[in-house]
């Protein structure tokens, strides 16, 4: 399915874009294309409240600014730097990714997929996530907030997406309908990602969602049915 011939992902995507451009909350790693700084800010996301990163994201860049200011550091310093935020691994992970990146890549992160990917502590949301949110490529970025919200609205169509092949499962069904509807351009793929990820956050919520509040209601198969 081409996302220009789906004229149900058409519409989803200019009401939810509008939406963005209103609603979206100001976060500071939305202001910033620095793959090192969008790399810090997705690994203290992952498991950890907005609300909480915030308090230890600025910090922490100032602290270590560049993949190379961290490979440099001692366990202990990036350990006292990460207190608070919790799951030390992600931190630890986060420390032998900069030293492979400065090893293997002068110090700076690739834009590719698979090679973030065989970095430490990258699954393929946050590979998604790096590539699409700093160098602007056409990536999947669904963690549970985004599968939520596209599994809600288009239903049927995810699930029969890429046809009954056997063995694929449910998650790799969502990644490649949420690439099969994303807009070509990377500046408007960057922004269909971000929003997905805020529909989820603050409208399209696991438990209560403030359906009457959201931008794509109409033609929603979850809200077409939960009525
Ligand atoms: N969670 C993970 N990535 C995020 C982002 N870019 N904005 C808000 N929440 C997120």
């Amino acid at each position: 399915m081409s996302s220009k011939s789906n004229p149900r992902a058409a519409g989803f995507r200019r009401r939810l874009a509008a939406w963005y451009r209103r609603a979206a909350r100001d976060l500071p790693w939305r202001h910033t294309r620095d793959p090192w700084a969008v790399a810090v800010s997705e690994f203290m996301l992952q498991q950890t409240q907005v609300s909480r990163v915030l308090d230890y994201y600025a910090p922490f860049l100032r602290r270590y600014p560049t993949a190379l200011s961290l490979a440099r550091a001692r366990p202990r310093a990036v350990r006292e730097a990460w207190e608070g935020l919790g799951y030390y691994r992600r931190a630890a992970n986060l420390h032998a990714l900069a030293k492979l990146v400065v090893r293997d890549y002068d110090g700076r992160l690739p834009s590719d997929v698979e090679q973030l990917q065989a970095l430490p502590g990258v699954g393929h949301y946050t590979a998604g996530a790096v590539a699409c949110f700093a160098f602007e490529r056409r990536a999947a970025t669904v963690d549970t907030n985004v599968g939520r919200v596209l599994g809600r609205f288009f239903g049927k169509a995810v699930r029969r997406h890429g046809g009954r092949a056997a063995g694929k499962s449910a998650l790799r069904r969502l990644r490649e309908f949420a690439l099969a509807i994303q807009p070509r351009s990377g500046k408007a793929s960057w922004e269909f990602n971000q929003a997905l990820m805020e529909l989820g956050a603050l409208i399209c919520t696991a438990r209560k969602p403030k359906c009457e509040e959201c931008p794509v209601r109409t033609g929603c198969e979850w809200f077409g049915t939960r009525r």
